[in-house]
């Protein structure tokens, strides 16, 4: 029987350090991309690649994700009312009807593989997509997770997504070690979280988007402490691999590491260039700015 990818998982309980003071009583996964919020470009590109239920996992002072993604009935008046029927559309169409969210508290931060393992009983025996929101990744008219969804029909075993990073950056990532099967498609042989660039197998790093078979639970539950002491899913990943084919594949697009204030940065101006109001008058200012 062909499986589908029907479940993404969200993993937004991260406490955001890197973005303080604005990520103290904000999620950084709330922080703008121009006009929309992160974790909304994330849920827009699962959605895409054919996703029907979002599960967020998330921890004390996430709440305005909940609330961003929930109906706001007194906003949703005004606009109405005023006749402000774009706006309206924009505030409205987030969540397809076909789509339903699913909210799990992680009460401890313990790490990513701690993480997915607190949306075990949601997503259940079938396999899932996870998609870290940090890792904002432009993939044109086909994005990131629609272009791995496609892998999956065919191969049927996970897929974790990975690009090539400047090898003195290994220890940022998750870094596979890794044999060509086709093109863009790699099966991985090993993984290692953070490694330090003179031990890293090789430069091919995992960005956010994994998709990944059930067996990956089981693993987790004997998941001891990794890297920054905390349960790392690619030590889990790593397991799996003994078990089971895992691939690795090298998406077409472009990541922006929002998770660091450079990326952010970067992702900002390059889509504000591209913004449909905005493109003209922040070209010209972009230029106004290199001629001082
Ligand atoms: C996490 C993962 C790492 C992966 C990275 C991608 O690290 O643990 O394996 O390469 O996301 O962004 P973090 O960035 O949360 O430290």
């Amino acid at each position: 029987m062909t499986k589908t990818i029907r479940k993404a998982v969200f993993p937004v309980a991260g406490m955001g350090t890197r973005f303080l003071p604005a990520t103290k009583a904000n999620p950084k996964e709330m922080l703008p991309i121009v006009d929309k919020p992160l974790i909304q470009y994330a849920v827009e590109e699962a959605i895409a690649a054919g996703i029907t239920e979002l599960i967020f996992v998330t921890s004390a002072s996430k709440r305005a994700i909940e609330d961003h993604f929930d109906k706001n009935f007194e906003l949703e008046y005004k606009l109405e009312k005023s006749g402000k029927t774009k706006m309206l559309e924009c505030i409205r169409g987030a969540i397809p009807e076909n789509v339903s969210c699913v909210y799990v508290r992680q009460a401890e931060a313990l790490g990513l593989g701690h993480a997915v393992l607190c949306a075990h009983s949601v997503v259940g025996d079938e396999p899932f997509a996870v998609i870290l929101a940090d890792d904002l990744i432009d993939g044109g008219d086909n994005p990131c997770l629609s272009q791995m969804v496609e892998t999956y029909a065919t191969h049927q075993s996970s897929i974790l997504g990975v690009e090539e990073v400047p090898h003195a950056h290994t220890d940022r990532y998750g870094v596979v070690k890794s044999e060509p099967v086709a093109d863009r498609l790699e099966k991985v042989t090993g993984i290692i979280e953070k490694p330090h660039p003179d031990v890293a197998p090789s430069n091919l790093a995992v960005v956010g988007r994994y998709i990944l078979e059930p067996r990956i639970f089981a693993l987790l539950e004997t998941t001891g402490r990794g890297a920054g002491g905390e349960i790392q899913l690619t030590d889990a990943i790593a397991n799996l691999l003994q078990e089971e084919p895992v691939l690795a594949y090298n998406f077409k697009g472009v990541r922006y590491d929002c998770g660091s204030k450079l990326g952010y940065l970067k992702a900002t101006v390059e889509y504000a260039l591209k913004h449909e109001e905005l493109s003209e008058s922040f070209r010209e200012y972009l230029g106004e700015l290199s001629l001082s």
